[in-house]
Formats: structure tokens, sequence, C-alpha cells
């Protein structure tokens, strides 16, 4: 949520900041602004709505401006409505700074402030914050840093100008992210690798509660102790392109493309003489014969992952699995103990609620392992075990690359699990693995199945609800299938256990209402077949998706998507595709930005 990015060097700062913001912009797109030196003076541009309107008022406003040093924020508004004053950076004084978080306690320290009578201009906690931290400052940035961050509660990442202090940026972070990187043409700071890629590759994480000031040559990191830190630097082999549209109308449908490639990036590294191997993730054995218990942890789509994960791992290994929402594992006292293993799956690695319940589980002395995409984030750094997923940076809200490959991830877990247990022989752990690799080709060939979805997505054009059913692991996957629609085409829909529809909810059927049934599972087919002909007989059209083998009844759907032959086990790999192509052809055909859906950004890092 909001993106943010300083930049002190000898480019155009302008350009920089605006380009960064647009790789940033998917984090948050109601308003953006940039704030920079002028001579000894700040200047700040901010607009309402998104990154391409700033870079309108930028170029018509401050065309002469030559400046080589400021700070950018794209905002996911929280605090105050979508308003240009609402809007980043702020400044209070001496102070002008970006914000990305929420400072929980900012009312009480604006009735503190509003004692000494001072009035912020914004309903923003951000501008609380460069009030507070104005009111502590002497003339030493530092010290007014320092002192100002102790009494701010909440979760920030903050990029801090001082007009005293031209050419200079100071950043500060406790919960949010911030990554730097020191080029030759300057130092950069921003929430996300993407905006720091066409620059280097090479980066860091800024430590918690550590002080970063960045100059044109160098940038110190410094702890509360005014220390100097030296920050581990990281590699990503991500490459610009990655992170561009590269001919495709949306990211998204750059990213489900680019599934195959995540795919085999994720599983050839762990597939050593055919079987799963986690040596270079430094994964021991004896994690999995510790274990009594499994617990999954995760938000949205993360979570949807870990639905699916749950089936493979306990039919492979018999240990109960139980899968949680984040948000909800956190408030619910949950039994922990040494021999509990929690899982987290993240494609951010940031996001606020699976970042504290992987907190709350190693208070309580449980093991950790993280299924993450983002190397070095806050959940990846935190865990005992990290499982990076390598699908590159997904830029798109909805998730669609991170979703297969966090599947694939948590399949090798169920197998090595399985092997390292010795309840899986070293010829069935193969043929796992060989399916597993398979799913691949079969990912390759169905995303050649567009133009079959495509008339389906134009027929929900109208539609204004809609509901997916499935039994065992198509209902986890119909879970997906539902969210992915929702976010992008706004279109109402619920997943249903197939055979719990007839409880209440298949009152709701009615003439012409679309029904999304999967029916991938040869165990619970013929009761699908049955379920689906309940809401045929109601009027349901129905858009049906089966296993190759499946004979279906023409009088049985509207719609018959065959996926090509997949053992049951691995439909989800399949279905996914067809589910997100759904998605994304039903919000196409609504006129919607497939990539920018509304209320949303896509990483979370507010609870
Ligand atoms: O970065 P994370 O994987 O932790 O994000 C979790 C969810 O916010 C995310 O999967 C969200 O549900 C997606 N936008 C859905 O497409």
């Amino acid at each position: 949520m909001c993106g943010i990015i300083g930049y002190t060097g000898i480019l155009d700062a302008k350009k920089v900041l605006t380009e960064g913001l647009q790789e940033l912009e998917y984090r948050g797109y109601d308003s953006a602004g940039i704030a920079y030196f002028m001579d000894n003076t700040i200047k700040t541009i901010k607009q309402e709505g998104k990154v391409s309107c700033l870079c309108e008022s930028v170029k018509e406003t401050a065309a002469e401006d030559v400046t080589t040093c400021g700070i950018g924020h794209t905002r996911w508004a929280t605090h105050g409505g979508v308003s240009t004053t609402n809007s980043h950076p702020h400044t209070f004084g001496k102070v002008t700074l970006i914000h990305n978080g929420i400072i929980e306690n900012y009312k009480s320290l604006e009735e503190e402030l509003q004692q000494k009578g001072m009035e912020p201009v914004s309903q923003t906690d951000s501008e609380i914050a460069a009030m507070v931290i104005n009111d502590c400052y002497e003339g030493n940035p530092v010290k007014a840093i320092k002192a100002a961050v102790a009494k701010l509660e909440g979760a920030y990442a903050f990029c801090i100008m001082f007009e005293d202090f031209p050419g200079v940026i100071y950043a500060i972070r406790a919960g949010s992210p911030l990554v730097a990187t020191h080029t030759e043409k300057g130092t950069i700071i921003a929430s996300d690798m993407v905006a720091l890629l066409k620059y280097s590759k090479n980066y860091f994480v800024l430590p918690e509660h550590h002080i970063a000031r960045l100059t044109v040559d160098d940038i110190t990191i410094t702890n509360m102790e005014h220390q100097v830190v030296e920050p581990k630097m990281l590699h990503v082999n991500w490459d610009v392109a990655s992170a561009r549209k590269g001919g495709y109308d949306y990211f998204m449908l750059k990213e489900i493309h680019e599934q195959p490639e995540a795919l085999k990036n994720t599983i050839g590294p762990r597939m050593v003489n055919d079987l799963p191997d986690f040596s270079e993730d430094h994964i021991p054995d004896s994690l999995f014969t510790d274990i009594n218990r499994v617990i999954i942890t995760a938000c949205g789509t993360a979570m949807h992952a870990g639905l699916v994960g749950k089936n493979m791992i306990e039919s492979l290994t018999r240990i109960p699995v139980t899968v949680d929402i984040a948000s909800e594992f956190r408030y619910q006292n949950p039994i922990l103990d040494k021999h509990t293993l929690i899982i987290t799956i993240s494609q951010s690695g940031e996001t606020a609620d699976t970042l504290a319940a992987l907190r709350l589980a190693k208070e309580n002395g449980s093991k950790t392992l993280s299924i993450v995409n983002v190397k070095g984030s806050s959940i990846a750094r935190e865990s005992d075990y990290v499982l990076y997923t390598h699908a590159g940076p997904e830029i798109a809200v909805a998730s669609t690359k991170a979703y297969t490959v966090q599947l694939a991830a948590m399949y090798l877990f169920a197998f090595r699990f399985a092997y390292a247990k010795g309840l899986l022989s070293e010829e069935d752990t193969k043929k796992y693995m060989r399916k597993l690799e398979n799913t691949i080709q079969t990912v390759e060939e169905l995303l050649s199945y567009d133009e079959e979805v495509k008339p389906i997505g134009k027929k929900l054009k109208k539609t204004k609800d809609l509901f997916f059913i499935g039994r065992g692991l198509d209902y986890a996957l119909a879970s997906e299938g539902s969210i992915k629609l929702k976010e992008i085409s706004y279109i109402h829909s619920e997943v249903y256990a197939a055979g719990e529809l007839k409880h209440g909810t298949i009152s709701l059927i009615t003439d012409n209402v679309p029904v999304i049934a999967l029916a991938t599972q040869a165990n619970v087919y013929a009761k699908m077949i049955s379920n689906i002909r309940e809401v045929r007989s109601r009027g349901a059209k129905v858009i049906l998706i089966t296993n190759a083998d499946a004979h279906v009844d023409a009088s049985l759907c509207d719609y018959h998507i065959m996926l090509p032959e997949m053992d049951d086990a691995f439909t989800p790999f399949g279905a996914a595709i067809i589910l997100q192509y759904i998605a994304y052809y039903a919000a196409v055909s609504r006129g919607l930005n497939v990539d920018q859906p509304r209320n949303l950004a896509k990483s979370v890092t507010v609870e």
C-alpha cells in the first residue's frame, strides 16, 4: 500500500521520481506527488488521480525546474479521503515527508500538537508524523527522527527531506518495506526493488529502526545508538523487461503467460535426480521429522494456495494441516508448540497480517517456514526457513503466476515431507516429481485456450452475481477463481462446496444465473454431476471445467472447457489458467482497468 521513492544524485530527479512512481503504481493509485529541492527550498507537486495525472502536472507546472534530489509517493488512501490535500508529500515547518503505513496513535499526537498551537491541513496520519518530526527538530535531522519515532505507534516507511539540508534524504522504517541502492549516478530508495531495477540489480533492505542518510555519493545507515551499520547486499536477476508490459495489453495477461517460466524456475532447481531437494534452500529433513502438525496462514490468493497445499500434504503424510486466514489466526489465541510448523505464504513477503502471524508463531516457539516471492522481504527474513518462489516481479494487483508457483512450492514441500518421513518410496516420489514437472508443459498448452475462454468472459459482461462450485481440490481452487473474478471484474461471486449449495444457497439459483462448476476430481465426479443437474434444473447457466477423460452430456452445461490430460491431484495448475482467463476476459469485456482495480493495492502492508 502506497509506493514511495527518494533519489539524490546527478540525474533529473523529477524524471527518476515520476518513472519510479510508474513502476510503483501497483501499490496504490488514488493520488500521487513529488517534492524536490530547488536551490535551498523544497517545491511540491501533488495531484489526485493516477501517476500519469501527476506527470502532466509536473510537465505543466515545473518544466523549467532543474533538480537532482527529491521524494515521490503514490497513494492508497487509509486515513483521509482521496484528495490533492491528503496526497503526499506532506510538509510541516522544515520537514517534508512521504509515508507508507499507518500511524495508529495519530489522533492523540494531533491533540498534543494542537495544544501547542499547531494545526494540520489534511486528514492524514502522515501529516501528523511530519508535524511530530518538525516539533522534535532543532537543527539535527537524525536526532529529530529518533525522538519523533519514539512517539509513533504503528507501521511506517518514511523518506524525509529537511529544508536546511538540500540534497540529502533521510529514511526510516518499521513494518513497511524500504530497499535502497547506490549507483554511480546517485543513491535511490523505494518501497520495492522494481523501482530500482533500471539503476541496479544490487540492493539492500533498510533494517527496521535504522536511519538511512542518502547523499549523492553514499548511503549511511545508523542504528538508534548512532552506530554505523553495514547493510547486507542482495542481488536479483530480474531484468527491467520483467517489470514492463512487453507488448501485452495488461500486466495480468503478461503474467498469466509467464507461468510456464515461473514454474520452471521454481521447480527446476529443486529437482535433483528426479527427487525434491531443498539443500540449496537450507531446509533440513530434521524439520519434517520434528513436527506433528502444520498450520498454513496467509491472505487472499496466497491463502488459497495453502488450501490446495493442505490437500496434498495431508494425503501424503497424514499429518493434520489447518489453513487460517492470517488476520484471523493472529487473534484466535492459536494452539502452538515446538512441534507445530507454521507455513506463511506471501508473494510480496510484506503482508502485514501474515507477518504478524509469523511473529506470533515464533513467539510461541513454533517452527516457521515461508513461501515467498520477494527476496529479502520481511517475511522471508524473519522465518526460520524460506522456500523462495521464482515468479519474477508480479505487478498486476490480481495474483496469477505467484499463485501457481505457490502451488508448486506447496507440492514440493509435501513430496519432500512424505519422502523424508519414509511415507513415500523413492520411486513414488520420483513419479510425483515428474507429474509436477509435466504441469509446466500442460500450463504452456493451456495458454492457447484463451480463444475458447474469451466468449465466456464476454458473456459475463452484464452479469451481477455468479457462483463457483466444486468439491475437494476443486472447491479450494474455486475460492481462487472467485476472488480473481471479483477483484478485477467487480462481479459479485460466491464459492460453495457443491454439496453445501442445497443447504440454503440454492434459493439464489434462478434463471440465467451463471454457475462455474469445477469437476476435475474423479472421486467426486458423479456427485458433482448431480449437483450441476440441481442448479441446471433451476435455470442456471453452467460453465463446466473438467479433466480430459470426463464424458459430459451436452445438456449439462452451456460451456465446457476440458483440460488436457492431467493427474487429478495436479488439475489446480491447469484449471487455474482457465479461471484466470475467465476473470481477465470478463474484466476486459466490461472495459475495466484490469491491472489497477478500484480500492485495491498490490502489497497490503496495513492491518
Ligand atoms: O503479497 P501476498 O501474497 O502476501 O498478498 C496476499 C493478498 O493480498 C493477495 O494474494 C491478494 O489476495 C491478491 N490481490 C489476489 O489476486
